[in-house]
């Protein structure tokens, strides 16, 4: 594949797009050490499209997650969320709108010492300061909305539990259930499914996209063969590029070969 001519089909999504969209990238670069982690990036995500991220390691798959989050800034181009940019937004306005987005990191920032109902109800929170989220954090308490979460993550027993003596798969579902708490209207998460076995990672997937008020969702995956059931549209990585852009249905093995190949 040539890192020039990017398979897109304009159906995978961002020519369809009629409302106002959630998450948008203009000709976005991040600079990281001496080359470049993402390398003039456009990209459109409309409400209630589920994107996987697929793309060899070093793609720059988490840079792009953390600039949709509002989590890191570019270098050159802009950032919009729900139509608006984010460098020409006063401090509160930026938190306002970002605190509408759910995110999940690859190492899932969970508290480890506490109790999983802790870890829940930070997802109340939002995006507030360090001191006062960790002051609600220890004096949350287990009220019917966390217990209703912890159910539908199939984790209703490990309310009290500690979450450091929790399994991979368990702690994942612990950060699903804190994403249902916030009520985000779109959930981008990096590696979801990485550490999991493949049915305990389609549940996870599939929480993930109910986690979504708008069921917008945008998820790097490390194995590409999920990213043909529960996702509408697929934009593969490749160099800091987007290097293809198609529904599911199109993505062929030849073209996964050519996205992970060797240098
Ligand atoms: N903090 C950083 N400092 C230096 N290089 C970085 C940093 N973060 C990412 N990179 C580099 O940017 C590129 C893209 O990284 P990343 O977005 O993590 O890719 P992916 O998630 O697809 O594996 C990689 O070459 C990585 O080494
Ligand atoms: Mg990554």
């Amino acid at each position: 594949m040539s890192g020039l001519r990017p398979v897109v089909d304009g159906t995978g999504g961002s020519a369809l797009c009629r409302s106002a969209p959630v998450f948008e990238l203009r000709g976005v670069t991040v600079v990281r050490g001496t080359h470049r982690a993402l390398d003039e990036v456009d990209l459109v995500v409309g409400p209630g499209e589920r994107v996987a991220l697929l793309g060899p390691s070093g793609a720059g798959k988490s840079t792009l997650l953390a600039l949709l989050s509002g989590a890191t800034d570019p270098d050159t181009g802009a950032v919009l969320l729900f139509g608006e940019d984010l460098a020409r937004l006063a401090h509160r306005r930026r938190r306002e709108l970002t605190a509408r987005v759910g995110a999940l990191t690859q190492d899932l920032d969970l508290v480890e010492h506490v109790r999983v109902l802790h870890n829940v109800a930070a997802g109340r929170l939002g995006r507030i300061g360090l001191g006062p989220a960790l002051l609600r954090l220890l004096t949350a308490r287990a009220d019917d909305e966390v217990r209703e979460v912890l159910a539908r993550v199939d984790l209703p027993w490990a309310l009290h539990a500690r979450t450091q003596h929790l399994s991979g798969g368990e702690r994942q579902r612990v950060a699903v259930a804190r994403l249902l708490l916030q009520r985000a209207e779109a959930v981008l998460a990096d590696e979801p499914a990485s550490s999991l076995d493949p049915t305990t990672a389609r549940d996870v997937l599939e929480l993930l996209r109910g986690s979504a008020t708008t069921g917008t969702t945008v998820v790097s995956l490390h194995q590409p063969s999920a990213a043909r059931h529960t996702f509408t549209r697929v934009v593969g990585l490749r160099r800091g590029r987007v290097a293809l852009d198609l529904p599911p249905g199109r993505l062929t093995d030849d073209l996964l070969d050519d996205l992970y190949a060797r240098a």
